[in-house]
């Protein structure tokens, strides 16, 4: 995969991009990842980015040329998705990350300020997503979870490879508590089960704690998640009384 951010603060990715999951992934192969500097396409010794809105009002507006410019320069050939970060876009989610994974190039495009300018959304942009509904200086640490939650996913990302399908979301339900050595710490005891090395007892108590994790958290997703029809009794159990989502596993 490759990615392309045109940003006016390219530097801004250095660290997070040369660390951990990503660093690794990129070291393998797997991505190719370049912030781009607005800057780099703009015509005037002043290297503008950005002007006064039409109409007056506070606040400055990215201007659409070097914006334009640039994509025309870094898109390829093919259709490469071209995402503009904006807290008016689609939320984002597991499942949208998981949809950007399955493409082979991205262009994510960074707003500052109070906005970008409209035809940037009309005519450039295929996409608009937000990471939640509060309001960021810019589009460059939107870029940055995206990044990671696409990055995480390709194949051979991570060490262990079916920590992500296991993942928190990546299910539909939260994750149950984790433990690691000792078995006791301060008089706090490892559930006994997972010491066990009774495989499928352990599945199953996993499975109940995703289960009841959230129902205690997050219950929205329970309406959502694909449940089998022993879930949905253990759910019972626990009080939990629907909705249940149509399409789960009867089983
Ligand atoms: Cl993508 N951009 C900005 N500026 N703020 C946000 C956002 C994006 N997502 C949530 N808040």
């Amino acid at each position: 995969m490759r990615i392309d951010i045109l940003t006016i603060f390219p530097e801004m990715f250095d660290c997070v991009f040369d660390a951990s999951i990503i660093k690794r992934a990129r070291e393998k192969g797997l991505v190719e990842i370049y912030a781009h500097n607005l800057r780099d396409w703009t015509t005037d010794r002043h290297k503008t980015t950005d002007d006064a809105p039409y109409g007056g009002g506070g606040g400055m507006v990215m201007k659409p040329e070097p914006i334009f410019a640039a994509a025309a320069e870094i898109g390829g050939e093919e259709d490469v998705p071209v995402i503009l970060l904006t807290p008016q876009g689609r939320p984002f989610s597991q499942q949208v990350a998981e949809e950007l994974a399955s493409h082979q190039r991205l262009l994510f495009i960074c707003g500052r300020y109070e906005g970008v300018d409209e035809r940037v959304r009309e005519h450039l942009a295929t996409d608009e997503i937000s990471i939640g509904d509060y309001v960021l200086s810019g589009g460059e640490l939107a870029a940055m979870v995206i990044v990671d939650a696409v990055v995480r996913l390709l194949p051979g990302a991570l060490g262990y490879e079916r920590a992500a399908a296991e993942d928190s979301h990546a299910t539909g339900l939260l994750e149950g508590p984790h433990y690691t050595r000792p078995p006791a710490f301060r008089g706090w005891q490892v559930p006994d089960v997972l010491l066990s090395g009774h495989h499928a007892k352990v599945a199953q108590w996993r499975r109940r704690q995703a289960l009841k994790r959230t129902l205690e958290r997050r219950p929205d997703l329970l309406a959502r998640a694909p449940l089998s029809a022993q879930d949905r009794r253990w759910l019972r159990e626990m009080g939990y009384a629907g909705p249940f989502a149509e399409d789960e596993d009867p089983e």
